[in-house]
């Protein structure tokens, strides 16, 4: 039991996440873009992507993702609600408290976190420090973006990347040697590289990658080796590292420099590209229902993203109850 005394952990005990039902293959870029299948299967890993139609706003992607992790979670009593997104519906209000109302929840703290594709993380660290603080007892977090509304319609480097979707979980206020407690957190931001990956305000996004790529492999691997070390492992103890979907080139390079085989790594950029915030719990959440996360496996959530931000944490996984039965009033996918 937790003292008084000792801040109580935050533990994972709800996931959920969704798509929506469009697949957009590598094919149907080329009749659009000067490129090729071959060229963005072999340099980025991705075979097909969800795109969400014109009316599907990241409100919608987010209600759906945490519909499908309270019911995991078997849980309604929320005091705070945190999104990670990207691509909020509107410059103000922020879309989180719409979000809750469209849950049910409208007496709950909710608001945005912007933290690009590592706002998942930077959210779960929020909301473990709402729950250390004793705001809240149970948090559910979302991390949602429509990332393909960003790059120009004729970019060629950026369109094949970016995609949709959301994923979530619920934390709840226990002890940190629970199975679902998050361990220690670390967070990094350094804003001089700003210019490497940036939308301005009613402009489309633009990318430098390759000089992207070289800091996301350089971030991504001493952001985990600093979570394990705080969490008290070693790199060899991960039976899974959850990393952000960017580039399966980025994952595969920072497996090398870790020495994490392709084993020990969750991807699912193949079928569902960069999906900016909702990337690490959408492949936890499919990882999780296809059985290559299980029960008790050591799991490192590592994420990098525009900013430049980085964070990673660990987690022993518990031993969640899956949401994989679609509801029938959204029209949203549940991996
Ligand atoms: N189809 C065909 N050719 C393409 C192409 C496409 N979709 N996109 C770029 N090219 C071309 C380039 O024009 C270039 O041609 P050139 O040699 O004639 O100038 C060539 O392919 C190589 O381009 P380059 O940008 O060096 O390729 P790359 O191997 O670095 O791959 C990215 C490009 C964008 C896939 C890669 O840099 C990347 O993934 N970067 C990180 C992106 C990222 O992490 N973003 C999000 C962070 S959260």
């Amino acid at each position: 039991m937790t003292s008084l005394k000792t801040p109580p952990a935050a533990v994972i005990c709800g996931l959920g996440a969704a798509l929506p039902p469009r697949a957009v293959p590598n094919a149907e870029l080329c009749a659009e873009l000067d490129t090729n299948d071959e060229w963005i299967r072999t340099r980025t890993g991705i075979r097909e992507r969800r795109i969400a139609d014109a009316g599907v706003s990241t409100e919608d992607l987010a209600v759906a993702a945490g519909a499908a992790a309270l019911e995991s979670s078997g849980t309604r009593e929320v005091q705070a609600l945190v999104l990670a997104t990207t691509t909020p519906d509107h410059l103000m209000p922020a879309t989180a408290p719409a979000v809750a109302a469209r849950l049910g929840l409208t007496d709950t703290a909710a608001f945005d976190v912007a933290a690009v594709c590592t706002g998942f993380v930077y959210a779960l660290a929020t909301a473990a420090g709402l729950i250390a603080t004793r705001t809240a007892r149970t948090v559910l977090v979302v991390g949602a973006d429509r990332m393909s509304r960003l790059p120009s319609p004729d970019d060629r480097t950026t369109r094949p990347l970016f995609a949709d979707g959301a994923g979530a979980v619920v934390l709840r206020s226990g002890d940190a040697t629970e199975p679902g407690a998050l361990g220690p957190m670390v967070l990094g931001s350094d804003g001089t590289h700003r210019d490497l990956l940036l939308a301005p305000h009613g402009g489309h996004m633009q990318m430098q990658g390759p000089e992207l790529f070289r800091h996301a492999v350089d971030r991504m691997c001493s952001v985990t080796r600093q979570a394990v070390q705080l969490a008290g492992w070693r790199i060899e103890d991960i039976d899974r590292i959850v990393p952000h979907q960017a580039n399966a080139r980025i994952t595969a390079s920072v497996g090398r420099c870790l020495m994490i085989g392709a084993d020990r790594r969750v991807q699912n950029i193949g079928h569902v590209g960069n999906t900016g915030a909702a990337s690490i719990p959408l492949a936890l959440a499919q990882a999780s229902a296809d059985g290559t996360v299980l029960p008790g496996h050591r799991i490192c959530l590592t994420a990098f993203g525009a900013g430049l931000t980085w964070g990673a944490t660990t987690v022993i996984w518990p031993d969640l109850k899956s949401a994989a039965h679609p509801h029938h009033d959204t029209a949203m996918e549940r991996p």
